[in-house]
């Protein structure tokens, strides 16, 4: 029988260690180390090999970190695995890393691996704990385009602080999230996840709020174009345009979002031509080849959807047209809890205020209670009574002076807009 060496791994070696790799990780399991880990170890932490004549039969591979050392890698060649070869690799690496005065050296392994190499080799088993991972929703590859457009990953629980809009909400989780969050679940129902949609809607509706939401929930980095700030770059707005999105397709994922997309997106034609048209053709083509990739979306938002250019709206740009309208009961609900201070919240008639502010937009709800506020202080202060608190009829005295954004005739608009252009 040919004899084995153990011996430091080699950068001839790293064909045999894929092999191996490949040999000892088994499907439907996956390697807590993934094989680029492995190889990365083997070129700058520690590895040594076991090798009968030019033939790699086993390997351990480790790297340190502070005071603990963790073995990524432990295999032996199935042929080999019940004689004396199996544990030896593993003493080696021990021995190598030894110098680097490690408190520990670790090591997870799948639950049905056998553990006597492990064991006979001093290690003790910890039963109790459970081994979990996240997979990082940007790649160190990803960080510097990132960086370019200004790019971030949103919190995780923006989905959830949007309250009420329950239409809303579960259209777009239908239509958007779960089919890009599931992919696989999307094609066996032959659904083809989107890849641009337009929302729109009267001014501070909660667009951008949804927009966010949607990247949020995806896990997605979040990417606003601004085009009013792209202009600035000297190549004029539709070169912006261009660089920003062929950066943007070196992110794996990315919820790509402009805001207010009729001003570079208005109706074209007309003499003298507009001076966007060269812009609005630009994001025409960029859409079509927006589209042409997954793992992305593009959110436009609109106040004037009338204002588009038809070829923006025609099918195949954007899968879908949905209208974000003013916030129902429950979302008035959320968005007035968020303004009254906690001291006064039990006193205020909260149903009254909601059904008071039905028509307003958020930010209206918002003036509103902050109006209440500061008159509530510069009344307590006039009258010396520092511990009152707000009432009901603050709030309903500033909503008597607060005027609604979206006016009765842009609601009429609101609506036929979603009769005619609505793509749902
Ligand atoms: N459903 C909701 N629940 C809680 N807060 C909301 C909700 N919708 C909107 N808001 C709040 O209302 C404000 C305005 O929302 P947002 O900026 O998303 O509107 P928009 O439609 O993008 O407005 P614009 O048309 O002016 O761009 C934000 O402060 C947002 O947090
Ligand atoms: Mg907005």
């Amino acid at each position: 029988m040919t004899r084995t060496y153990i011996r430091d791994f080699h950068g001839d070696d790293l064909d045999q260690i894929v092999r191996l790799w490949g040999q000892v990780t088994r499907e439907n399991e996956w390697p807590i180390y993934s094989l680029a880990e492995v190889i990365a170890s083997c070129q700058q932490d520690h590895a040594v090999v076991a090798v009968q004549g030019d033939v790699l039969v086993g390997a351990a591979v480790g790297r340190a970190a502070h005071a603990q050392g963790w073995i990524v890698f432990f295999g032996i060649a199935a042929a080999d695995g019940s004689s004396d070869v199996s544990a030896s690799p593993l003493h080696a690496l021990e021995r190598r890393m030894a110098p680097l005065g490690l408190a520990k050296l670790s090591i997870l392994i799948p639950e049905e691996d056998g553990l006597d190499a492990f064991t006979g080799n001093g290690f003790e088993v910890h039963h109790s704990v459970r081994y979990l991972e996240r997979d990082m929703p940007i790649q160190r590859r990803e960080i510097e385009s990132l960086k370019e457009v200004g790019g971030r990953i949103l919190p995780p629980h923006l989905w959830d602080r949007v309250a009420g809009m329950s239409h809303e909400k579960s259209l777009l989780k239908e239509r958007l999230v779960t089919p890009l969050a599931r992919p696989e679940l999307a094609e066996r129902f032959g659904v083809v996840p989107p890849r641009a949609v337009m929302l729109f809607g009267p001014p501070g509706t909660g667009k951008t709020t949804f927009a966010r939401a949607v990247a949020s929930r995806l896990d997605w980095p979040f990417v606003e174009l601004f085009p009013s700030r792209l202009a600035d770059g000297g190549t004029g707005l539709a070169g912006a345009l261009r660089a920003s999105f062929e950066t943007i397709d070196e992110l794996e994922h990315a919820v790509v979002f402009i805001d207010e997309v009729e001003e570079i997106a208005s109706r074209r034609g007309g003499t003298p031509p507009s001076p966007t048209q060269g812009v609005t053709n630009e994001l025409l083509k960029l859409v079509a080849d927006f589209r042409d990739r997954e793992g992305r979306i593009l959110i436009c938002a609109t106040n004037f959807i009338r204002a588009l250019d038809a070829a923006f709206l025609r099918h195949g740009r954007f899968d879908y047209v949905i209208p974000i309208g003013l916030p129902d009961a429950e979302a008035r609900r959320a968005i007035w809890a968020r303004y009254i201070p906690s001291e006064s919240a039990v006193g205020v008639d909260l149903d009254r205020l909601v059904a008071a502010s039905d028509g307003l937009t958020p930010a209206d709800i918002e003036f509103a209670a902050r109006r209440a506020s500061q008159e509530a202080l510069a009344r307590a202060l006039r009258e010396g009574d520092e511990a009152s608190a707000l009432t009901t009829d603050d709030y309903a005295r500033a909503l008597g002076g607060t005027r609604a954004t979206v006016s009765a005739a842009e609601i009429d608009e609101f609506q036929a807009d979603i009769e005619t252009l609505a793509r749902l």
